[in-house]
């Protein structure tokens, strides 16, 4: 497995395969890999000839105050896990990528307002830029994301379509622990009371969803699941909504394409989560 530390070096390793008309599979990360991560490397694994993980935390997508500073970088460990896994044919861990006099950046609408936005409005400018930036670099044909951001997943299948990038996009699902918490490199944030109580988020939305494809009400079935979350001892719903998949709009009654999305606090830890209706 190759780690090529800058653009130039990741370039040269691009020169060579494209030279040899081979494929090239993405897989973006921040590091501080889990199983989810190694998930979205074994979901295009046959789908590339050359399979790249990048490792980046990105700045531009945390605000003042965020966790950008004490975000966990474990690098040889995860050098040694993508290794284990296997099908990593290069890690592109670039020091920096903004240069100094950098001034350009996507500005995401459409599927990137609301939800996230509204509490993180730097959020997917942030992620559409790297993300592009990364696809220009690594010479990326496909790559994959996780339904875990599902609105992330969006936002970028929105700028390649309204972008026209030559990048086929795919979705892995999300991997859970045994108990239904969704894997994040932020539930590394959670004390250990606090891990006990995170898995009824999931929870929560599973009845919730059960309830919608009853036909119950969404608003109440939103307002139950709200009123359940916070009695299990989360500090604060951020957001708990019921939309289209594809487009994100919000629904008031269950649909074929349905989704719910939540995001919420845990002291200071933020969770987020998904569940197709
Ligand atoms: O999902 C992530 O880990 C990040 O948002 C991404 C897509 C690597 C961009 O920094």
């Amino acid at each position: 497995m190759k780690i090529l530390q800058n653009k130039h070096e990741m370039a040269d390793a691009l020169t060579s395969w494209k030279q040899q008309g081979l494929r090239i599979g993405v897989v973006p990360t921040m590091g501080n890999l889990h199983a989810g991560h190694l998930s979205l490397l074994k979901a295009i694994s046959g789908k590339a000839d050359k399979i790249i993980t990048t490792i980046y935390v990105n700045p531009l997508q945390f605000a003042q105050g965020e966790d950008f500073d004490i975000y966990p970088r474990t690098h040889e460990a995860d050098f040694e896990k993508l290794r284990a896994a296997g099908g990593c044919d290069a890690v592109f861990i670039p020091d920096q990528m903004y240069e100094s006099g950098h001034a350009t950046a996507i500005s995401p609408a459409g599927v990137a307002l609301g939800y996230e936005a509204r509490t993180r409005p730097h959020f997917f400018g942030g992620v559409a830029t790297i993300v592009l930036k990364l696809f220009q670099q690594t010479g990326a044909d496909i790559a994959v994301f996780g339904e875990k951001d599902y609105q992330q997943l969006q936002v970028i299948r929105q700028m390649v379509r309204d972008l026209d990038l030559p990048v086929e996009i795919i979705a892995s699902p999300t991997i859970r622990e045994a108990d239904g918490l969704a894997m994040s490199s932020r539930n590394g944030y959670l004390a250990p009371a606090e891990r006990q109580i995170a898995p009824f988020l999931y929870q929560a939305m599973q009845d919730a969803a059960a309830e919608i494809r009853q036909g119950k009400e969404v608003e109440t079935c939103l307002k139950k699941a709200s009123d359940n979350i916070l009695a299990a001892g989360f500090t604060e719903i951020d957001y708990l909504g019921y939309c289209d998949a594809d487009s994100l709009a919000k629904r008031e009654t269950h649909t074929q394409n349905g989704m719910l999305l939540a995001a919420v606090y845990l002291g200071n830890v933020r969770l987020i989560d998904q569940l197709k209706v």
